[in-house]
């Protein structure tokens, strides 16, 4: 699990936009794994901007959402389906077909659940999954219980969601009681994850699912079994230890040596020891941070490049900042 802190809600969206960008540049028929509320908002609306800029093509790229409400119509301004077509999808080359959310209108739950998984088996694992963070530690809508469930499933949703939610309702009793949601056992077999969490009053839930024991109790911290998490949250602390400035590359710049250069200057700081890496920035860096985190193996862990890594004029700052691991 890899934690990335930034300082405030932008940093963030750009952070998270550009390594759902890295992603869908490597491999242009990536299958997103998508969620709604107001965390990832900021994000996709980077997203959107990358593509009117023209460095982005999702024509190839398939999204499937984490979780609809039970009785929602995706014409509903509430609905999920609504959500993402408003945020994202209408506003980018997406071939809707290939954008999939359980379907809430389905009344019989047992029949859009398994409608859901048949489609999710279908399509296989996310490439990326993205997720939020709720105020009770659920993701999707898999709320807090005695157990993980594997497959989608309909819930009924927690007092402190429907508190949570009804912000984004005209009231209260509008907000619905039940939801269809992808489970746990189909999250946990997306390939990455990328956790987004925004704001203070997510901080001591965010603890929990980082550092404490994996349970059912906060369906997050399920996420700590995960081989590639990355959390993004905000707050000003990152990597307050052990952090050392590095010259990356200079002049006129080229991926292949900026990989080459910055693990020869780490290596110099750090010799052969198993380091947290940690950089920031535009869709050419996110590529980057791939490629280096590829090309480095177990021995480095790349959380991110910044802009400022990979300035191209000359006298301009370029650094990263890293730590030894643990
Ligand atoms: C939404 C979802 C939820 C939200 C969570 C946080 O698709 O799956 O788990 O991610 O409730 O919501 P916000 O970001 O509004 O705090």
């Amino acid at each position: 699990m890899q934690i990335c802190k930034v300082k405030n809600y932008q940093e963030l969206s750009r952070k998270a936009a550009n390594l759902i960008a890295a992603q869908i540049i490597l491999k242009p028929d990536s299958i997103l794994g998508l969620a709604t509320g107001s965390s990832p908002v900021g994000t996709y609306e980077h997203l959107v901007e990358m593509y009117e800029n023209g460095d982005l093509d999702f024509s190839q790229v398939t999204t499937v959402n984490l979780d609809e409400y039970k009785g929602l119509a995706g014409s509903d301004e509430q609905s999920y389906r609504y959500f993402m077509n408003t945020h994202l999808f209408h506003k980018i080359n997406i071939n809707h077909a290939n954008t999939y959310v359980p379907n809430g209108t389905e009344p019989d739950a047992e029949k859009a659940c398994q409608a859901y998984n048949e489609l999710l088996h279908k399509i296989g694992p996310a490439d990326i999954q993205i997720l939020g963070l709720g105020h009770d530690g659920h993701i999707g809508f898999n709320e807090p219980s005695d157990h993980f469930e594997n497959e989608t499933h309909c819930v009924d949703l927690t007092e402190t969601t429907i508190q949570a939610n009804k912000r984004f309702f005209d009231s209260e009793k509008d907000v619905p009681k039940q939801a269809y949601t992808m489970g746990i056992g189909t999250i946990m077999r997306c390939r990455k994850i990328l956790v987004v969490v925004s704001g203070k009053d997510k901080a001591e839930i965010l603890k929990q699912v980082i550092q404490g024991p994996v349970t059912p109790e906060v369906p997050g911290s399920i996420l700590q079994f995960h081989p590639e998490v990355l959390h993004t949250k905000e707050g000003r602390k990152m990597l307050s230890n052990f952090v050392y400035n590095i010259c990356g590359c200079s002049g006129d710049w080229k991926i292949d040596s900026f990989v080459e250069e910055s693990i020869k200057n780490i290596r110099e700081k750090v010799g052969n020891g198993k380091v947290l890496c940690a950089l920031s920035g535009g869709v050419d860096s996110s590529v980057a941070a791939v490629l280096l985190s590829k090309a480095v193996g177990n021995q480095l862990t790349c959380v991110f490049v910044d802009h400022g890594l990979l300035r191209k004029n000359e006298g301009d700052e370029v650094e990263a900042v890293f730590r030894p691991e643990g």
